[in-house]
């Protein structure tokens, strides 16, 4: 039942589904001890300084925080070697994307993204009223001559996400650069790296090599995955400091909470201390690959903190076989699975049943 007048935009809309808890999954098929590798999130807890830093931070929530996360903008500046005024900050990358699509998009126009994606980016699409437009992907890795191919004067927005969700594959700052070089410059391109600190360096750095020379080209990134922030929800973008003008005015009034600014500001000076816990998990995902690979699975190169299994119709069974062992992965109906990469004893569970459900290519 529709209360009141709802926007058709919204009716029509399907609910954004998070990855099924673990306890959910238990209680379903009367099990124990399932775990989660359905919503890519970092198994390790943040590092000490962090935590320590939420704590006193949780001290002071009787005030607002600062809006403008002036000193968190500044931390990420430093970081990254960048114009603070070049760094917007918002309640996770997705609430920046939902940011950029306020910022730009208006009923009637069109957004182009290689298909399949980030589910968040057709839901902002259509809660805007724009098109939402698919561009086949080729090996299930993102072809940008069709992205290029499908432009057309109503075209506002490119959305990139580089490794891919779900399917891990990776494009390469060169490729982007001749796909902006095509593009008229009033196209914005956003470059979606959540998984950037598991890529492979050689796919080379936007931030680096195409922000400076493009005012079209914005780049979003999280404190959610690498740096075990998904709960407190903080991302940030880098972009010309015209873009992080206009897109800050839509930033709900004090999104960024004051416990996530002082945990991400912590995370952003301490970033070498989480990089054990990162280089664990290339590893890990290195020997899920290999286990995998040895079985006979055919694998999508693999650039993110997951690994997607091309299951097409066979997607559902075997991820209920998964679930019922104790394994809960994150499934696209008729195309296939998307499993995170867990603690090593988390990833011999998923190795174990796969091999039980007998769920091969
Ligand atoms: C490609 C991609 N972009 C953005 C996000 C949003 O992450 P967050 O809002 O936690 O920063 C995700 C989360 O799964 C993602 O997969």
């Amino acid at each position: 039942m529709s209360i009141g007048r709802v926007r058709p935009a919204v009716t029509g809309l399907p609910a954004y589904r998070p990855g099924k808890a673990a306890e959910q999954a238990e209680e379903e098929h009367g099990i124990v001890d399932a775990i989660k590798l359905a919503s890519n999130e970092n198994p390790y807890q943040p590092i000490p300084q962090v935590v320590e830093a939420m704590q006193d931070a949780a001290r002071g929530v009787n005030r607002y925080a600062d809006h403008r996360a002036t000193e968190l903008r500044q931390a990420i500046g430093e970081w990254i070697g960048i114009d603070e005024r070049q760094v917007g900050v918002g309640c996770g990358s997705v609430g920046l994307l939902q940011q950029l699509f306020l910022t730009y998009i208006d009923a009637g126009d069109e957004v182009i993204s290689p298909w399949r994606s980030f589910e968040a980016y057709p839901i902002f699409a259509q809660l805007m009223g724009s098109t939402f437009v698919e561009t086949p992907l080729v090996g299930l890795r993102s072809d940008l001559d069709a992205v290029a191919g499908a432009v057309t004067d109503g075209t506002k927005l490119v959305l990139l996400a580089t490794p891919n969700n779900p399917t891990g594959t990776a494009v390469t700052t060169a490729e982007i650069r001749e796909l902006v070089s095509r593009l008229p410059s009033d196209v914005m391109v956003i470059v979606d790296e959540a998984y950037r600190e598991f890529l492979d360096p050689v796919f080379g750095d936007p931030v680096r090599d195409l922000v400076p020379e493009f005012p079209n080209v914005v780049v979003t990134r999280t404190l959610s995955k690498a740096y075990g922030l998904a709960g407190v929800r903080t991302g940030y973008l880098v972009a010309h400091p015209d873009v992080v003008t206009e897109v800050d005015k839509t930033l709900v009034p004090f999104a960024v909470n004051a416990i996530a600014q002082a945990g991400a500001t912590a995370a952003v000076r301490n970033v070498a201390d989480y990089q054990p816990a990162i280089d664990l998990l290339l590893v890990e995902r290195h020997r899920v690959v290999s286990v995998l690979t040895e079985a006979g699975w055919v694998l999508p190169d693999a650039q993110a903190n997951f690994v997607y299994l091309d299951l097409g119709e066979r997607t559902l069974e075997v991820c209920l076989g998964l679930e019922r062992r104790g394994v809960v992965t994150r499934p696209f109906a008729g195309e296939g699975i998307r499993v995170t990469i867990g603690t090593p004893a988390e990833n011999d569970k998923f190795l174990a049943a796969l091999a039980d459900v007998g769920g091969e290519a």
